[in-house]
């Protein structure tokens, strides 16, 4: 019995660490690992084992479906996450590595890892105007009033009306193209997000009007940041 719980937790700690390092996971996290991040009591370092290789790595690349820096989540509202983290789960959102992962976590455990990443960066960040800190160009400024941007996701771009949308100005630029192309995809198995307001605007804009909102948001100042474990510095 012993020496089979000893290898039981060993494939545990292989298959987290394994996943964190490799972009490509597959669709469906191992059940070892599922195990090991919804074990109660667990602690929050344990809890966040599993996001840290990718969410806390400064620069850090993910190559599926398309390559791209995997977005900052510390400072989001913990609504924000909770609902992004819930759209995974119900197939709402597609990327298969992240739907696995969602999918292995109880309600309990997207509750205190939204908590843990809206406080993280907490003495990091100044609070942010209410302007964005740098004007657009008149190209941008034109896509920006067309969809009225700012009256969601606030006047510069990081005091959204509801707690539950996201801060978007300060992420990385080619994950914000990634996920604004993903609200025009319908109907392919790895890549979309099914979300009736942002799929809705995203379908007014060509790949690269997108790509130019993309470049601007991701220019601003941020309350975003990627808080990186002393053990990956
Ligand atoms: C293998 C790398 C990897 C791991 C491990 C990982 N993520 Fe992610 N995460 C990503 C990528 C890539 C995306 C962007 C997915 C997309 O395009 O929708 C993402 C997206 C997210 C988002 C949405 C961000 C946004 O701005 O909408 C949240 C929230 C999130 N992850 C939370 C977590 C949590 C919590 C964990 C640990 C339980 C975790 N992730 C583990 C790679 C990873
Ligand atoms: C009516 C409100 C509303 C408007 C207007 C709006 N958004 Fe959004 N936006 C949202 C909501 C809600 C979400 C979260 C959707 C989800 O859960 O996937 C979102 C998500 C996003 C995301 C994904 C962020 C992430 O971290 O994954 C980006 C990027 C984005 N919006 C950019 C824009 C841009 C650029 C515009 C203007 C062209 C815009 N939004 C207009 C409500 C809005």
């Amino acid at each position: 019995m012993k020496p089979l719980f000893t290898a039981f937790l060993a494939l545990g700690v292989a298959c987290a660490t394994g996943l964190a390092r490799s972009q490509a996971a597959p669709p469906s996290a191992p059940p070892a690992q599922q195990q090991a991040a919804a074990a109660p009591g667990a602690s929050i370092e344990a809890k966040v084992a599993m996001c840290v290789g990718c969410h806390n790595i400064r620069g850090y690349q993910a190559s599926f479906p398309e390559v791209h820096k995997v977005p900052m989540i510390a400072g989001q509202s913990a609504k924000y996450i909770t609902a992004a983290l819930n759209a995974y789960k119900n197939g709402d959102r597609k990327h298969p590595t992240m739907r696995g992962i969602a999918m292995s976590l109880t309600e309990q455990d997207v509750a205190t890892i939204a908590a843990y990443y809206e406080a993280l960066p907490r003495n990091e960040v100044k609070p942010l105007g209410d302007k964005p800190s740098r004007e657009p160009n008149a190209q941008v400024a034109g896509l920006l009033q067309k969809a009225a941007c700012a009256s969601c996701h606030g006047a510069n771009f990081s005091k959204p009306i509801d707690p539950s949308y996201p801060k978007i100005s300060g992420q990385h630029a080619d994950y914000l193209f990634v996920a604004l192309k993903a609200y025009k995809t319908e109907s392919n198995p790895a890549v979309g997000r099914n979300n009736g307001v942002m799929g809705a605007i995203a379908k007014q804009f060509s790949n690269a009007e997108l790509k130019a909102l993309s470049n601007y948001m991701a220019s601003l100042e941020s309350e975003l940041r990627v808080h990186p474990e002393p053990r990956f510095r």
